[in-house]
């Protein structure tokens, strides 16, 4: 039997419309699952959207809906966009369903057994007002190195330092503006470090990441991998953990995971599998690739694989890293104006233009590439139109 391959792209946050950076990768993804089945593979290719979180949750209440409620319409407007992109998936799930979910429990279960979950106490950043614990982007404060007001818990975007939360000089709630408290609570940690040679070994492998890519992943084995806190207090729009009160798993757990909640969705309403395992059970021959930007490598390349090799399942083949798009030389800024919309795209242009033009500028290799207007014009009107159109077309007028 033929070889099966998987290939998926990273999972869209369902809170915002997919804009033309996302759109680098889809297409790129895309293209290659087009090539792979002209040269008659069998592939599947799988995205879906990724749904929990806090940013999530608190978006949805600005609006005033219920999160699932909030999810379902950009789960809605991002399948519109991908098609209309001519983005053609073999399924596009969501992370807020039932299979993933299952999966997710499943493969936390597999962790507990293999004694690599190990409860901890930490000292978070707590709201009263909110009667929340606050992730360091939901703390503003000054910065304490360079002074500049109103910057995030994490770092500061004008001198670029990073800190935690408890550094900020008058830090406050960026939800209800009162100053935060400092709260200890019992978190889920996955042991990472345990997995450090299996990591190391496999992110040197140039088949699985592209070299200079792998070569970012350095500092972490320098500074040794952390443990990885998996688990959330509520309120947090996730998946509530087994036998814990009011816990839940981060989102950066259950994300991966709808890689396989997906397969399994598209096994069971195709029947062209019998179920996600045919893929990702741990003795598989398919080959799973993943593509994504240069941003979450960190997540792919190292949690990723560690947590799937320690509850079972088969560790992906190979992860694809881009580079960012830039437009017109810039960083895509929303206040800028510059982070445009793949709506607003297509409203004016043929998604082929956008294609070839994200395809002439793509690489190995995870090196940022711009849009610039003006090449972007020159290339399509000298390459695709007058070249490749103009071929095409004198050809048929010949036959
Ligand atoms: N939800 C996570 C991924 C979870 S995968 C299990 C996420 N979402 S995202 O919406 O922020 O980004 C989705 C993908 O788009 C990521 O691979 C990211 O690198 C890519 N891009 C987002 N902005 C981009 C550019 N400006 N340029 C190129 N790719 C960009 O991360
Ligand atoms: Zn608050």
């Amino acid at each position: 039997m033929a070889e099966r391959i998987l290939i998926t792209s990273a999972l869209p946050y369902a809170n915002g419309p997919l804009h033309i950076g996302h759109l680098v990768e889809y297409v790129q993804t895309d293209i290659y699952v087009r090539f792979l089945r002209s040269a008659g593979k069998d592939v599947v290719y799988f995205c879906a959207d990724d749904t929990h979180g806090t940013p999530i949750e608190l978006a949805a209440r600005k609006e005033g809906v219920e999160p699932e409620k909030y999810v379902a319409r950009w789960f809605e407007e991002h399948q519109r966009d991908m098609r209309d992109m001519d983005i053609r998936h073999d399924y596009y799930w969501s992370t807020h369903s039932e299979e993933n979910r299952r999966y997710s429990e499943l493969i936390y279960s597999r962790l507990k057994e293999a004694g690599d979950i190990e409860r901890r106490d930490v000292e978070q950043t707590y709201c009263e007002t909110d009667r929340r614990f606050l992730p360091d982007r939901f703390v503003r404060g000054t910065c304490p190195n360079c002074k500049s007001p109103n910057q995030y818990g994490d770092v500061c975007e004008k001198c670029g330092k990073t800190y935690s939360p408890t550094d900020l000089i008058d830090p406050c709630c960026a939800i209800c503006g009162n100053p935060p408290v400092r709260r200890s609570s019992t978190h889920l940690f996955f042991k990472l470090g345990r997995h450090t040679d299996f990591l190391r070994n496999l992110v040197q492998q140039p088949s699985f990441l592209y070299p200079s890519v792998a070569g970012q992943l350095a500092q972490f084995f320098e500074k040794g991998l952390a443990d990885w806190d998996i688990s959330r207090d509520g309120p947090y729009f996730g998946f509530p953990i087994p036998g814990e009160k009011d816990k839940y798993f981060y989102v950066w757990l259950d994300a991966p995971i709808g890689y396989i909640a997906t397969t399994e969705k598209w096994a069971k309403e195709t029947g062209r599998a019998r179920d996600a395992m045919e893929y990702w059970a741990a003795g598989s021959d398919a080959r799973i690739l993943h593509f994504i930007g240069k941003d979450i490598v960190y997540f792919h390349a190292l949690f990723w694989p560690a947590v799937l090799k320690t509850a079972g399942f088969k560790v992906p083949n190979r992860v694809q890293v881009h580079g960012h798009l830039t437009f017109n030389g810039e960083k895509m800024s929303k206040s800028r104006g510059t982070l445009v919309a793949g709506r607003t795209y297509l409203d004016l242009l043929d998604p082929s233009y956008l294609r070839f033009f994200y395809a002439l500028n793509l690489g190995p290799g995870a090196e940022d590439l711009d849009l610039s207007l003006t090449e972007f014009r020159q290339r399509v009107n000298a390459e695709l139109v007058n070249n490749i159109a103009n071929l095409a077309n004198r050809a048929l007028s010949l036959i």
